[in-house]
């Protein structure tokens, strides 16, 4: 009986839930949802703006008793809101400054771990985009010597000298073709030689085709891209892996790979894009489970859009509107969105992770 009467008033509950009521959106479509606040009306009209913030702070007397009486009580001044100045933000998110010495050893043990001081790096697509803000971002952290291998001589050289120019680092770039694994031996050879084995690797050298139906795609096509990003990840892999491993040192390797690996993305058709990356990610589980016996850690980043030279085709311009409202966060990636990861997981502050996949995507895989 009692089964009977809950199923009843679970029934009534349904069907009233059911009826359109006053005040009550009635979704079809996630563009047609209303936001919708019970506490909204009630705020509207306490909002208070403070020109300076109360502050009480109670501590302990000497003899670390607590203690009501010894509270102190100050007023912090509340700035107004800034107003944009886009050239200033631009000249500030261009300027950035390494790591010494002497503030790291003035670092909290945590925040050392979490740097990359005395590393030695390779950035593959390093002369421009993704990899490049990475390897802005080793540099900041403490990298000792940057070394970006590009296919693209004059955007890779301009990269590099200008990487030096603002760090006074150590940077070189190699004109490599991840494709090409005697170039990239001779290459890694000549890191080796000049700053000593690398300690990271970071694989964001990659192309992508997209609005390819598979049914018309050219097998020429889809065997380039196989080939650059995915045999160019093991190719890349191996040399720096060997490197490490001859140098008995522990190191990470870091593939970019891209949530099209767990996803498959929408409108867009781009199967060969996305089995690629599938086979880095595998690619990157399979190394981190061999290698970690020398000590090598592999993961993956795998980003949703980022808004870079890669997606800032004409062509994609109605499409990116798609993705944007696909995105909880409802914006394409920032071309410095991955740095953070990035660094942390070159730093020994991941050095229990390795064979993961990062997804950093602005919430795009949630839906
Ligand atoms: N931009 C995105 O939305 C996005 C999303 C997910 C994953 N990714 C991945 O991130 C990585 C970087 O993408 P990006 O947006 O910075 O691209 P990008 O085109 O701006 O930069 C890629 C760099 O790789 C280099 N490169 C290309 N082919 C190469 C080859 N055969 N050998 C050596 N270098 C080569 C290019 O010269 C270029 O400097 C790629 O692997 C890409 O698949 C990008």
């Amino acid at each position: 009986m009692a089964a009977v009467a809950r199923s009843a008033r679970l029934a009534h509950r349904l069907a009233a839930l059911s009826r359109p009521a006053v005040g009550r959106a009635v979704a079809s479509s996630v563009a047609q949802r209303t936001a919708f606040s019970v506490s909204a009306g009630r705020m509207k009209s306490e909002v208070i703006k403070e020109t300076e913030v109360p502050v009480t702070v109670y501590s302990p007397d000497a003899k670390g008793v607590a203690s009501s009486n010894s509270a102190d009580h100050f007023s912090i001044p509340v700035k107004p809101a800034a107003t944009s100045a886009p050239e200033a933000a631009a000249a500030e998110e261009d300027a950035f400054t390494p790591l010494q010495e002497k503030v790291y050893r003035q670092m909290p043990r945590t925040m050392q771990k979490m740097s990359i001081m005395g590393k030695v790096v390779i950035v593959t697509g390093g002369a421009r985009g993704l990899g490049n803000h990475m390897a802005r971002a080793c540099a900041e952290a403490g990298a000792k010597a940057i070394a970006i291998f590009d296919a693209n001589q004059e955007l890779g050289d301009e990269s590099a000298a200008e990487l030096h120019q603002k760090t006074r680092l150590p940077v070189s770039f190699f004109k490599v073709d991840v494709r090409d694994g005697n170039a990239i031996n001779a290459a890694v050879q000549n890191v080796v030689d000049l700053y000593g084995a690398p300690d990271v690797l970071v694989n964001s050298a990659g192309i992508a085709d997209s609005n390819i139906k598979a049914e018309t795609y050219d097998p020429a096509m889809f065997r380039r891209l196989i080939d650059i990003n995915l045999n160019g990840s093991f190719l890349m892999a191996q040399a720096v892996g060997r490197a490490m491993m001859a140098a008995g040192k522990p190191g990470s390797i870091i593939l970019v790979a891209s949530m099209s690996g767990s996803i498959v993305n929408y409108p867009q058709e781009q199967s060969c894009y996305n089995a690629s990356k599938a086979g880095v990610i595998q690619l990157g589980k399979s190394l981190a489970a061999e290698w970690a016996k020398y000590n090598i850690r592999v993961n993956c980043i795998s980003p949703g859009y980022m808004d870079t030279a890669l997606n800032r085709v004409p062509a994609l311009d109605a499409q990116k509107k798609i993705w944007k409202s696909l995105t909880p966060q409802g914006r394409l990636g920032a071309v410095d969105d991955l740095n953070g990861l990035c660094v942390f997981l070159a730093s020994d502050a991941s050095g229990f992770m390795t064979g993961s996949n990062v997804i950093i995507d602005g919430g795009y895989t949630l839906y």
